[in-house]
């Protein structure tokens, strides 16, 4: 039976999920939440955090305060202690008057510090001293201010790694974690994955005006079987893009698979995860790939060149065509991206304060390097070269180049 003050914050936030990790933890954020304490949320990326934080504040004395969202990693390490602490007027070029910043702003409030494993050493030592005493120092300041400001930070990285490896601090660490709420993965929380896809595929359909996609029961399998690495954002990407680009509305398992990276081996149960060893063989089947394409490529070039040069005769051998960049098909999928469609892919990096969602990367149709274009210029500046007795001048009228352009490539390609 869930708490009926749980069942509210749930309503209240749009939290989809009856699962016990999720009713835990939410239940945990309204008992800590008058403890006037710093809270740390941890959770893989995905999961959930961000609603955290607010349920806090919201239940706390603080609720009519001001409640700042700052994500730490996606300010700049040069302004992150001016954006946190405020700064004088002449601290820095640009700085042409005094700002507050976001711990003077949120003074009687909560501030949310998202990835805070993302914040630089120095502004750590900064954070540990308000945290202990609520003081501070604008950047190009020397007088102690003070604030009195509850902070709730998140973060989706390993932080005792962190901590080992000396890229966070220890004492802060447990000062932030005093206490402590950890979010599940999705996948300890299968009961609540068709609840989601059910929730975001009415919204997108409502969203896009198309009637709601719904799922064969081997797509339900398929859903419940994945392991769902980018956890309900994944799931809330997915749907979207079904929802966007199937015209039969009925998805069985087959098509869901394709929206899926990795399924067979993001598969549970019978992996929990990629071990190093699947990883590296990707990895190393990956750039074998991209190998073979960078050498088909060239031989390519080089054909062209061969041709050009066949028809033209040597005196007016020019420059052989550029081959353009090769786009690694989706057919070839470089066994990640088995999809036609643009793949969203969680990352903890870019996001800005507001809002992460629909972010895309462009799936792994890589630019390649222009590593073989250098390589046909070499190649076709020393035959030019070999062609003219090592004469400059001509070499640089047949290849319709300057004199100096040619004196450039050659040193830069060590053609001496
Ligand atoms: N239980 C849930 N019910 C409804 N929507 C959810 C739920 N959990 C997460 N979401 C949605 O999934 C998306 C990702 O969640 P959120 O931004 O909180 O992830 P996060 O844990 O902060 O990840 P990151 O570490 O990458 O910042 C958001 O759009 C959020 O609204
Ligand atoms: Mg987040």
């Amino acid at each position: 039976m869930i708490p009926a003050e749980v069942q509210q914050t749930k309503q209240r936030f749009g939290i989809i999920g009856n699962a016990p990790g999720l009713i835990r933890a939410i239940t945990r954020a309204l008992q800590i939440a008058p403890i006037d304490l710093a809270v740390l949320i941890t959770g893989e990326s995905g999961a959930g955090k961000e609603f955290f934080p607010q349920i806090i504040h919201a239940n706390s004395s603080r609720k009519h305060g001001k409640y700042i969202a700052v994500n730490c990693g996606a300010i700049p390490e040069g302004t992150i202690d001016s954006e946190l602490f405020g700064h004088e007027k002449g601290a820095f070029t640009g700085a042409l008057s005094a700002r507050k910043g976001y711990f003077e702003e949120a003074d009687g409030g909560t501030i949310f510090l998202d990835e805070v494993g993302e914040l630089p050493l120095t502004t750590q030592a900064r954070l540990l001293r308000v945290l202990e005493s609520g003081e501070f120092l604008k950047v190009g300041s020397s007088t102690v201010l003070k604030t009195n400001v509850r902070i709730v930070a998140a973060t989706n990285l390993d932080m005792v790694k962190a901590v080992s490896e000396g890229k966070f601090r220890e004492d802060l660490y447990y000062r932030l974690s005093t206490i402590h709420i950890e979010i599940p993965p999705l996948r300890e929380r299968a009961e609540d994955i068709l609840l989601l896809f059910r929730k975001f595929s009415t919204d997108f359909a409502e969203r896009y005006r198309m009637p709601v996609i719904q799922l064969t029961d081997d797509a339900r399998n398929v859903l419940l079987n994945y392991r769902w690495p980018g956890n309900v954002r994944q799931l809330k990407n997915i749907t979207e893009q079904i929802s966007i680009f199937e015209t039969n509305r009925e998805v069985d398992g087959a098509t869901l698979q394709a929206y899926l990276p990795q399924y067979n081996i993001e598969k549970l149960p019978t992996r929990s995860a990629p071990s190093e060893q699947d990883r590296t063989f990707f990895e190393k089947e990956r750039k074998m790939l991209y190998k073979t394409l960078f050498e088909m490529q060239k031989e390519l070039a080089d054909l062209h060149a061969k041709v050009e040069e066949l028809t033209k005769g040597a005196q007016t051998a020019s420059f052989a065509p550029q081959p353009q960049p090769i786009a690694v098909p989706h057919s070839m999928a470089l066994t990640t991206i088995p999809t036609a469609v643009p793949v969203h892919v969680p990352t903890s990096k870019g996001k800005t304060i507001a809002e992460t969602e629909g972010e895309v990367i462009p799936n792994e149709a890589v630019e390649l390097q222009p590593t073989t274009l250098e390589d046909t210029e070499k190649e076709t500046i020393r035959k030019a070269l070999i062609r003219n007795h090592g004469k400059r001048k001509k070499t640089a009228e047949e290849l319709k180049i300057s004199e100096r352009t040619l004196y450039r490539k050659i040193k830069e390609y060590n053609l001496e």
